[in-house]
């Protein structure tokens, strides 16, 4: 009898402290593909004892959830590593607005939504990884340039169906106009290496590999690849320097991680409670020392594994054009020889 008891007790108190928990939720739907997110969410739901459900998927296809669900959607936030997918989210309505000032006042205005829609979470940029032994820094200048003859078989990109060349063509069609861009698409292809196939890191380890020269990629995958367990990986990312376009003009291109509060969101509260936590001077420390992204933060300095490529001039075009203009980039990019 006894023995019943002590269960009927554990089951009470099982189903109080569950009960707790399950009132104090907040459900994600991220694009992010990184482990630094996972650390960082178990460090908010243990401070907050908030619950963190996160369904993944791209960002179309969340995007896509969060209209067919309408008011039934359970998600409080949409997590993206592109402006232009946030632009897209508010553009189709769904995104509310948020005052900055009360997610965080050191937020860098270079990478805010001037719309008031979206909060960045971090930044990074499309650089140049090249390889030393075959490349002159003096020969690399800007994107334009990578149509240029003497780069014919030595470039290195993966496939123009990739958010990151989408956000770089947007960019570029932005600058330069829709013919400028077809032609440049054109034009740099002539020059690949090889076709294009693979994730970014793999750009990298194919310019050590010897297949290239000139690899176009994301800022933070070099600082991973020289951090990682890995220890042929780390040599890949030692073996390669990093050089930041345009910065004789406009600056390299940038994108941002970011999120957005959905208009639905049952949990709005918490929904702000973390977008506080991740601005924090705690979390974006965190980010930019595992994950090599640049912090949004203007208290954090980046890691040292990029710090030593010192500071450098970026686009200062609105970010929300890499939305306005992605529709035209992805025909361009269907229209070119790019595969
Ligand atoms: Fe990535």
């Amino acid at each position: 009898m006894r023995y019943y008891f002590l269960l009927f007790t554990v089951a009470i108190f099982a189903s109080c402290s569950n009960q707790n928990k399950q009132n104090e939720v907040l459900n994600l739907y991220s694009k992010r593909h990184y482990k630094v997110d996972k650390e960082l969410f178990a460090q908010f739901e243990k401070e907050n004892n908030i619950k963190i459900n996160v369904v993944k998927a791209s960002s179309d296809e969340l995007i896509e959830r969060i209209k067919t669900e309408g008011e039934n959607c359970p998600a409080d936030i949409l997590i993206t590593v592109d402006a232009g997918k946030l632009y897209k989210a508010t553009s189709e309505n769904l995104l509310e607005k948020v005052i900055l000032n009360e997610i965080n006042q050191n937020i860098d205005s270079r990478v805010i939504d001037k719309n008031g829609f979206w909060i960045p979470i971090t930044y990074r940029s499309r650089v140049l990884a090249y390889n030393p032994k075959k490349v002159d820094v003096n020969e690399l200048s800007n994107y334009e340039d990578l149509i240029n003859e003497k780069w014919k078989n030595r470039i290195l990109v993966r496939t123009s169906t990739n958010a990151y060349n989408q956000a770089l063509l947007s960019s570029i069609v932005a600058h330069h106009g829709e013919d400028f861009a077809l032609d440049w698409s054109n034009k740099i292809v002539t020059n690949f290496a090889r076709n294009p196939k693979g994730n970014d890191r793999d750009q990298i380890r194919a310019i050590v590999a010897g297949i290239g020269d000139v690899a176009i990629v994301n800022s933070y995958y070099v600082g991973l690849l020289r951090s990682s367990e890995d220890s042929l990986d780390r040599k890949v990312g030692e073996s390669v320097k990093v050089f930041f376009p345009n910065q004789k003009d406009r600056g390299a291109h940038i994108n941002i991680s970011g999120m957005g509060l959905l208009k639905n969101a049952p949990n709005k509260e918490n929904a702000i409670k973390f977008m506080q936590f991740l601005t924090s001077d705690y979390a974006q420390s965190y980010y930019t020392n595992n994950s090599y992204e640049y912090p949004v933060n203007t208290n954090i300095k980046p890691s040292n594994i990029i710090a030593e490529w010192g500071e450098f001039k970026i686009d200062s075009l609105d970010l929300n054009e890499l939305g306005i203009k992605r529709t035209k980039a992805v025909e361009i990019f269907e229209k070119s020889d790019w595969n």
